[in-house]
């Protein structure tokens, strides 16, 4: 393996991991040398599976086409993570690859990391390190044992870092890399209305909050869903809502579809259109990962409906607030507070230079290069 003819299986299932793939594809092919040959082959596990929350990245994100898909969805955790487990082992079997990338903390993610390590194939973890310290939470679980059974641990901020070595991560198995998520934001600007979303929505720049819900937390206690959605209704400017197929299904089948009405809403956008709204948004209220660190890149304020986040940065800087899921005057009164947030404040420098893609192909490449010498 002295020249890097590298195999390389990603595994990708749920929306925020293509965006995240998109970065490394990309830099995968600027990388592409004579010397320097990744040879990546994406397997979809299923996990998301309507159009507009799959496929559709593809194309707008210019990612190479899947060469497997699973169609594997729904259950429980359980017997979701182990049909993919055996599922993936078996084309794990075939392609003989030499690595395996992962994203993030989803099912799909934690059964990638399950079928490569039994096979000793060498897993490489992008967004490590990032703890809620809610272990309820199923996010919490499959990034805890992801890390853990991973060759390297591609760390997005110095407190993912921390976090890995303080759990006795071994410092060899750790780089800081910066944020995929932010390399993705420098690729596109979002300075211009593409698709006409503001007119279809029939909202104005700065007029409007743009509003996310689907965490399993929020939508499966219905206690909590009705209070958050009791709270949104009561916003004295107009509220977007992105809705996230989840939290469609919860309100329809416990006939809770009324809390909708004070609401515009939007099906589960593109990629640009969704970040043009954000962009664009007075204040941004939601639950998603994702979005926390979005917002802030775009200079939008945030409320993050949750009783903890991973992104702890965030907080401490005031860009983002949390707000508890069960007290609708606390949710109302957080985003009180950041609609007059001053967006002149300082943003600090938490996430990279944008080219942390970059820098992880380059340790992938390096990875195999020490391990050839150790074999040679
Ligand atoms: C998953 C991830 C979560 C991530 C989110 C991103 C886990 C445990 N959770 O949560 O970390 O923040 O993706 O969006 O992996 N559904 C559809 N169509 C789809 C996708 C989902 O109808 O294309 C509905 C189905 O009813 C499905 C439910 O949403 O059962 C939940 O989907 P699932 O992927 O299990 O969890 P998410 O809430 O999307
Ligand atoms: N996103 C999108 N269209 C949407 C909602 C979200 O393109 O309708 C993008 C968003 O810009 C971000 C990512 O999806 O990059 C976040 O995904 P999600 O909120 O589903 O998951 P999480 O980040 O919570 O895991």
């Amino acid at each position: 393996m002295s020249k890097s003819n590298l195999k390389i299986i990603t595994i990708l299932g749920a929306r925020p991991q293509f965006i995240k793939a998109a970065t490394i594809s990309r830099a995968i092919k600027l990388i592409k040398t004579s010397k320097n040959n990744i040879c990546e082959k994406i397997l979809l596990t299923g996990q998301h599976y309507d159009k507009n929350m799959c496929e559709d990245f593809f194309g707008e994100l210019n990612m190479p086409n899947p060469s497997f898909n699973l169609n594997i969805n729904g259950g429980t955790h359980g017997s979701n993570t182990g049909r993919m487990i055996d599922s993936i082992e078996k084309i794990l079997l075939d392609e003989k690859p030499n690595g395996m990338l992962l994203y993030g903390d989803t099912n799909s993610t934690l059964a990638g990391a399950i079928a490569a390590t039994k096979l000793n194939i060498s897993i490489f973890h992008v967004e490590a390190g990032l703890r809620s310290f809610n272990r309820k939470q199923p996010e919490e679980k499959n990034r805890i044992l992801t890390d853990h059974i991973s060759d390297i641990c591609f760390a997005p901020t110095s407190i993912a870092v921390k976090n890995l070595l303080k759990e006795g991560i071994s410092k060899k198995r750790i780089i800081y890399t910066g944020d995929v998520m932010f390399d993705a934001i420098k690729i596109f600007k979002f300075n211009e209305d593409k698709s006409g979303i503001l007119e279809r929505l029939k909202i104005k720049n700065q007029d409007y909050v743009l509003v996310t819900i689907h965490r399993e937390e929020n939508t499966e206690n219905l206690d909590k869903l009705i209070n958050i959605f009791n709270a949104l209704g009561k916003i004295k400017i107009p509220v977007v809502l992105v809705l996230h197929p989840r939290t469609k299904a919860k309100l329809k089948n416990n006939n809770l579809s009324d809390l909708l009405k004070p609401l515009i809403i939007s099906s589960p956008l593109g990629y640009y259109d969704m970040n043009f709204l954000e962009k664009k948004a007075k204040v941004i209220i939601t639950d998603s990962g994702g979005l926390q660190k979005e917002a802030f890149f775009h200079g939008t304020p945030c409320v993050t409906i949750r009783s903890e986040t991973e992104w702890i940065e965030l907080i401490r800087c005031g860009w983002n607030k949390l707000a508890d899921p069960s007290n609708e005057l606390n949710i109302l009164k957080s985003v009180e507070e950041q609609l007059i947030f001053n967006k002149n404040k300082v943003k600090p420098d938490y996430y990279g230079n944008g080219n942390a893609s970059e820098k992880i192909i380059a340790h992938i490449l390096d990875f195999y290069k020490r391990y050839s010498h150790a074999n040679s």
